[in-house]
């Protein structure tokens, strides 16, 4: 248990650094460096209560839960790959939109499945919430890309392509 809170600690605190470090993006305008900021200070808040949590169940001596690790290491391991590339400076603005875009998909699903999987009414509510954090996340980002690209160019949906 421990070990599994542990590792969403870990990744909220990896992304949140993603975000940080985006912000000084050399091509994001003023808008996104909000956006990005104001992502990078909710994970930290998520990091925090994810903490919280976490001390709380070691004081009540709480060890075993259903929950496996598997999906938080693997977003972690992810979130790596894209912070090295962050810190390389070797993302197209672009690039950077959609790894971000990427990773709270991947945050979304993880912390849903916690969600639903978890047998401790806390855990379930605290994952319930992050996931709804990821959503709005996510949700920012495409309503910046929609409005940046007026239904062209970058854009999520396969069915549709530049003119
Ligand atoms: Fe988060």
């Amino acid at each position: 248990m421990k070990a599994i809170l542990q590792t969403c600690i870990d990744v909220e605190e990896r992304v949140g650094e993603i975000y940080q470090q985006l912000v000084n993006h050399p091509d994001a305008n003023d808008e996104l460096r909000e956006i990005w900021q104001e992502m990078a200070d909710d994970e930290m808040r998520h990091a925090h209560r994810i903490r919280l949590v976490n001390d709380r169940f070691e004081v009540a001596g709480v060890l075993k839960c259903s929950l496996t690790n598997e999906g938080a290491q693997e977003l972690f391991d992810r979130a790596g790959e894209i912070l090295l590339d962050v810190q390389e400076g070797s993302l197209s603005l672009d690039e950077a939109i959609y790894a971000s875009v990427e990773l709270e998909d991947a945050f979304l699903k993880t912390h849903h499945g916690y969600a639903e999987s978890g047998n401790e009414p806390d855990l379930q509510t605290m994952f319930k919430a992050l996931a709804e954090a990821d959503r709005e996340h996510t949700m920012r980002l495409k309503s910046y890309l929609n409005r940046m690209n007026d239904g062209d160019g970058l854009v999520f949906d396969e069915g549709s392509e530049a003119p």
